[in-house]
């Protein structure tokens, strides 16, 4: 059940509660919000796919830096390997820059992103965001998704070695991400506790939390996010 909202099926029954909460247009931004491992990127892709909203990961974005071995990524890589936030002007710089590409202009998904309360209000200075998606999963099951998680580096496929293996043909190409381990978990689910999470709350003062219980099995969570896209229509 989405828990804040009966929204969709109340849109769908055409009530309209006071404000302009359902007065969303697919113009909007959504975010994907969540602890380390909640199930972010997997969900993404089926928001890509129902809304046309180009995904937007940060963390994807800071690897591919890394990885070019550009002198942002090259910092950003310290932080991302100790477990830590990235800071702040970095990732809104990076937004920035971003958000000025032509497919940005109807709306993104945000995964990963915000993070700290100074990311939602630069945010909110240049974007607006319809909905906030909160895939809620307890911490005694984040360890085992993210030591188990593997990629497809072809595809950027997510998977799992338990619960979503990857067909034959792909698994000897799966990497495992360098922050994938139990050490550096436990940073990432400390940075989200005390930095992240008190985003909750600035959301949902906003009209905009919707929380999906995301410690279920993919298919599950993910009737959960449609719902919660399907306010947006
Ligand atoms: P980032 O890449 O954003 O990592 P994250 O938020 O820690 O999220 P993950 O990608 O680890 O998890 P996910 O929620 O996407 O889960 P997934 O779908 O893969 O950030 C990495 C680093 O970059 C940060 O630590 C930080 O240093 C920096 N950074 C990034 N953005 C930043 C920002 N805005 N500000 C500052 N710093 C920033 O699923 C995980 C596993 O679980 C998979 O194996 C999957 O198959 C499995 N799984 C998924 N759903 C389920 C389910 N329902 N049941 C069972 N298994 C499941």
């Amino acid at each position: 059940m989405v828990s804040k909202s009966n929204a969709g099926q109340w849109a769908r029954a055409g009530v309209l509660i006071g404000s302009s909460r359902f007065a969303l247009t697919m113009s909007q931004s959504i975010v994907l919000f969540g602890p380390p491992g909640a199930g972010k990127g997997t969900q993404a892709r089926a928001i890509v796919e129902a809304t046309g909203k180009p995904q937007i990961s940060t963390g994807d974005m800071l690897r591919a830096a890394t990885a070019a071995g550009t002198p942002m990524g090259l910092a950003a890589k310290v932080y991302m390997e100790a477990g830590e936030l990235v800071p702040d002007e970095v990732i809104i710089g990076l937004i920035e820059e971003r958000l000025r590409q032509s497919d940005a202009t109807d709306g993104v998904l945000f995964d990963g992103f915000p993070r700290t309360i100074p990311q939602a209000e630069a945010l909110s200075e240049i974007a607006t965001v319809g909905l906030v998606i909160a895939i809620e999963v307890p911490d005694r099951a984040i360890v085992e998704r993210i030591v188990g998680r593997r990629m497809d580096p072809e595809t950027g496929d997510i998977y799992h070695v338990t619960f979503n293996p990857a067909p034959p043909e792909v698994a000897d190409r799966l990497i495992q991400r360098k922050d994938d381990n139990e050490e550096t978990v436990l940073s990432r689910l400390a940075a989200y506790h005390s930095q992240t999470a008190p985003l909750a709350e600035w959301y949902r003062a906003r009209d905009l939390y919707t929380a999906i219980n995301g410690n279920q099995d993919i298919a599950a969570v993910g009737a959960e996010v449609a719902a919660a896209v399907e306010t947006l229509r």
